[in-house]
């Protein structure tokens, strides 16, 4: 994906990087990713910490997750730290390192699917004020917003297009998705702001460390294959790419010195994108059974109706949550929503590998955490 032409040219390149979001999923993957590169020593990494050395330190945690060996993670300098939080941008926009930067990634945002406070004032005003605050200085080439795909709402067509607009009336499922898009509104609204908003798909495991790093959404679909019931059918299709996939996407569209368009789904598109079932015949060995033949599409109601035996599907659970959960991933799974991926194939990045190549791996890696477990930072 990034070639070696691309690569040498990057080498002669003194990118100034700001990363945000480095101790998340994504902006961990994208941090591991950069240690491999000449930019790392030109990187930044907006951090929540009460001091530098403990951002670093959070930043080295999260490094370790991605099996990252020390003596790379000994590359982290405590001055690529800058400690700052997006709900008060405030007090740090004085920071003299924002002035030098030239390229920003920003990967953070509150992602939780429940009822979090600073969902707003992180996702759209601290996201904007954070843009200003860097983009003041001038010497911004690119500010690159990470947002979801799932924050267009219910398309009429499939694969869904880049949709910039999607309209204030879109009917969304949760606040998350609803506060990311009024964060690329307020964006386009700064005037001058070289923006380019990446969109992801649905971002699960790591094509060679399965769930190591995180458990994201993987636990959706051990809960249907426990339950042999969800509310899509098992022939609907799931547009998932793994994680290091999408740092390598967004890095990519970070640093290519010309993009064709300012707006990118980063997706495994309608021949990527796999089928419940397909994603079942994977992780089937694995748990030592055969695929699953009696699977049952139903609606929400059905499994208010079935909580009686979450107990004996998840262990000790709370059953509320576990019907929030469905709920709310059930929704987005029966929207049955592929993305477009021609922009990103077209600007030189490789398709993403299936979800069914190394579902398998994320089953493995996901052997000692039970259901209940693995989904709690999804409602953090
Ligand atoms: N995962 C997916 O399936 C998916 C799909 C589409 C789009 N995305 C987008 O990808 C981006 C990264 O998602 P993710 O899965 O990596 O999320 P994540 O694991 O929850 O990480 C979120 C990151 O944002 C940081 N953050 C949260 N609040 C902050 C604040 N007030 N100030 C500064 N940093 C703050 C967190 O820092 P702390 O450690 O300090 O909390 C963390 O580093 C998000 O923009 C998300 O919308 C994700």
């Amino acid at each position: 994906m990034i070639s070696d032409d691309f690569r040498s040219s990057l080498s002669s390149q003194p990118t100034k990087l700001l990363v945000t979001g480095g101790t998340g999923f994504l902006g961990g993957a994208i941090m591991a990713r950069l240690l491999e590169t000449p930019l790392w020593e030109n990187s930044r990494f907006l951090v929540r910490g009460a001091t530098a050395a403990v951002g670093a330190e959070r930043l080295r945690e999260t490094l370790r997750k991605f099996a990252v060996d020390e003596a790379k993670i000994a590359k982290l300098q405590v001055d690529q730290v800058i400690c700052g939080d997006l709900a008060d941008v405030q007090s740090f926009e004085n920071d003299p390192r924002l002035g030098s930067v030239d390229v920003v990634i920003n990967s953070a945002a509150v992602t939780s699917f429940g009822k979090h406070p600073q969902i707003w004032p992180v996702n759209s005003e601290g996201t904007a004020a954070f843009a200003a605050a860097v983009h003041k200085h001038g010497n911004l080439r690119r500010f690159v917003q990470v947002g979801t795909a799932m924050a267009v709402g219910p398309r009429p067509e499939n694969p869904v297009l880049e949709i910039a607009e999607p309209g204030v009336d879109v009917r969304h499922l949760v606040d998350y998705t609803a506060s990311k898009i009024e964060g690329e509104r307020r964006l386009r609204a700064l005037p001058g702001l070289p923006l380019v908003v990446t969109r992801p798909s649905i971002v699960v495991g790591h094509s060679k460390l399965g769930c190591a790093p995180s458990g994201s959404i993987f636990w959706v679909f051990r809960m249907g294959m426990k339950m042999r019931a969800f509310m899509c059918p098992l022939d609907a299709h799931i547009d998932v790419i793994p994680v290091d996939y999408a740092a390598e996407a967004v890095i990519h569209l970070a640093l290519k010195p010309a993009l064709a368009h300012d707006l990118y789904h980063i997706s495994a598109g309608p021949l990527g994108s796999c089928s419940f079932r397909e994603i079942d015949h994977a992780v089937a060995p694995v748990m030592k059974r055969l695929p699953i033949s009696d699977f049952r599409h139903l609606p929400y109601e059905g499994f208010v109706a079935m909580q009686g035996q979450f107990k004996e599907f998840f262990g000790p659970c709370n059953r509320r949550l576990m019907l929030l959960a469905i709920k709310l991933y059930g929704g987005f799974a029966g929207l049955g929503m592929v993305f477009d991926n021609t922009r990103l194939l077209a600007e030189g990045v490789r398709p993403a590998p299936r979800f069914d190549s190394y579902a398998a791996l994320c089953q493995q890696t996901s052997m000692g955490i039970s259901i209940a477990d693995q989904m709690l930072p999804d409602f953090k």
